[in-house]
């Protein structure tokens, strides 16, 4: 069976195991010789049909269903493939729909798009269940999957992967971290020597739309409903704002980059909730920009990392990240950097991505993109709060002063490489760029400044170096 290579910087790949062609009119897995990589024409004239059970009519769904119909037929000239939608799954079937492709059954009901004959199932519900239930069910039967879906490939990835080497079918998750950006599908073919120590990335583009608005002078609230609007947002936007979803992806891309799983509980995740233009404006005024970062430190001992508005150099990579992108800065051993960015929300980038994965598998793509994924489960392993760089600010209540301030946070432990008085509305203001220190040390200081009376205001956010 030709084989594409699964995802993996400089991790031995599990063997896969042949697969079962689900029953249907082409047997997709047994084209023989090797497969021509995803996008270019296969040099056989027939188009390859695949047939889809879409689970989930929402708006990825719909998107998808669109795309479809739109470029199918160009999708069909240019690739040799053929998409065909067999089913669609939703939550409430009476409603009435529009979009859903001609000859699609419309069905509440799970059972029988899973025992429906289809060669790929596309997950596009969200949420864990029952997406984890069909999405292993589908696996288990030799049934392709491709999924969008972060937070079931963060609590369930490892599992899924060795369900879906088992049987031989494909797991592809392209539009799951950085929707429209081919993260996955460059890691497939590339940096296969090469052992990632850190990521450093924008990985949701609601927050970043939401951050690149207040920076021009937007309220939080004002630019969250832009985001909605615009149909960049979450069903629910909460898990966009607090940093859940950002903390999905990044527990994904562990376990893609380094087969290792990242708990919950190994990244400390703080919300773009509550900044204000001025912290964007003190970022400036100190050369940097916030940005919803998400950082992971992947080499050495156990995995750790953090979700949080931090303040990126104006030449970091990252820096560049504007509006609703995301990007993705690999460090590697044998590779300094590499950067991967473009659209990292919305309906569309997220279809167009899925239907690159379904290209992929009609054309022979294998294999799952957690190579050794529970290999090292994490268990009992405690809580993290790793230490960073912080953007710190504070406005001195006049007595002590200012400089009373700098000599308590230097017995704290808390120094700066650079600090700047600004002058605001509210009277001057302190900002700089501090040493390296765990979150808890900063929150003690901070605590400690306004338990006195010694500050009318303080600010932290986290930093991210050039070389971090
Ligand atoms: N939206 C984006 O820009 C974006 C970007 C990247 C990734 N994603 C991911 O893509 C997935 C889908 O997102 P979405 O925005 O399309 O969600 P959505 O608009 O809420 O749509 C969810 C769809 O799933 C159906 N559904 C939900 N629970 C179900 C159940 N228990 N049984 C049957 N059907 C069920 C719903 O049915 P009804 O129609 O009957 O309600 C709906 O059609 C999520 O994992 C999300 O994280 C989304």
């Amino acid at each position: 069976m030709p084989s594409v290579p699964s995802v993996a910087a400089g991790i031995p790949r599990p063997a896969v195991s042949a697969s079962r062609a689900p029953a249907g009119e082409i047997d997709l897995a047994s084209t023989s010789g090797a497969s021509p990589p995803a996008g270019r024409p296969p040099f056989d004239a027939a188009p390859r049909t695949l047939r889809v059970a879409l689970l989930g009519h929402g708006r990825v769904g719909r998107a998808l269903c669109d795309l479809v119909s739109s470029r199918g037929d160009g999708l069909e000239r240019a690739a040799g493939v053929r998409l065909r939608i067999v089913s669609v799954l939703v939550r409430d079937a009476d409603r009435r729909r529009t979009g859903v492709p001609d000859g699609a059954r419309v069905t509440g009901d799970a059972e029988s798009v899973l025992a429906e004959p289809a060669d790929v199932a596309v997950e596009a519900l969200g949420g864990l269940e029952p997406a984890a239930t069909l999405v292993d069910g589908f696996l288990a039967r030799g049934t392709h999957v491709v999924t969008a879906n972060k937070l079931l490939l963060a609590e369930r990835g490892a599992a899924l992967a060795r369900t879906a080497a088992a049987s031989g079918a494909a797991l592809r998750c392209e539009a799951s971290v950085a929707a429209g950006v081919p993260l996955f599908s460059v890691l497939e073919r590339s940096l296969r020597t090469t052992r990632i120590a850190s990521v450093a990335a924008v990985l949701n583009g609601t927050s970043n739309f939401v951050l690149s608005r207040i920076a021009r002078g937007a309220t939080f609230a004002s630019a969250l409903d832009e985001a909605r609007r615009l149909g960049l947002a979450e069903a629910d936007s909460s898990l966009d704002v607090r940093g859940s979803d950002a903390a999905h992806k990044l527990r994904v891309l562990s376990l893609a980059l380094s087969g290792r799983e990242l708990a919950a509980r190994e990244l400390d995740v703080r919300g773009i909730e509550g900044v204000r233009t001025a912290d964007c404006a003190r970022a400036a005024a100190l050369g940097r920009r916030l940005r919803p970062v998400a950082w992971a430190r992947l080499d050495g001992g156990s995995p750790h990392g953090w979700v949080a508005p931090a303040a990126v150099p104006e030449t970091h990579s990252l820096a560049s990240v504007e509006g609703a992108h995301s990007g993705v800065l690999l460090r590697g051993d044998t590779v300094e950097d590499v950067f991967l960015a473009g659209p990292g929300a919305g309906p569309v980038p997220t279809a167009a991505s899925i239907v690159d994965d379904l290209v992929a598998i009609a054309l022979g793509a294998r294999g799952n993109p957690f190579p050794a994924a529970g290999s090292a489960e994490p268990g009992t392993r405690a809580a993290r709060r790793p230490a960073s760089r912080w953007l710190l600010s504070f406005a001195p209540a006049g007595r002590p002063s200012a400089e009373d301030v700098l000599a308590f946070l230097a017995g704290a432990g808390i120094s700066f490489r650079q600090i700047r008085e600004l002058d605001e509305p509210e009277g001057p203001v302190f900002a700089g760029l501090a040493s390296e220190c765990p979150p808890d040390a900063i929150e003690r200081a901070g605590a400690g400044l306004r338990t006195v009376g010694a500050v009318r205001e303080w600010t932290a956010f986290r930093a991210v170096d050039l070389r971090s």
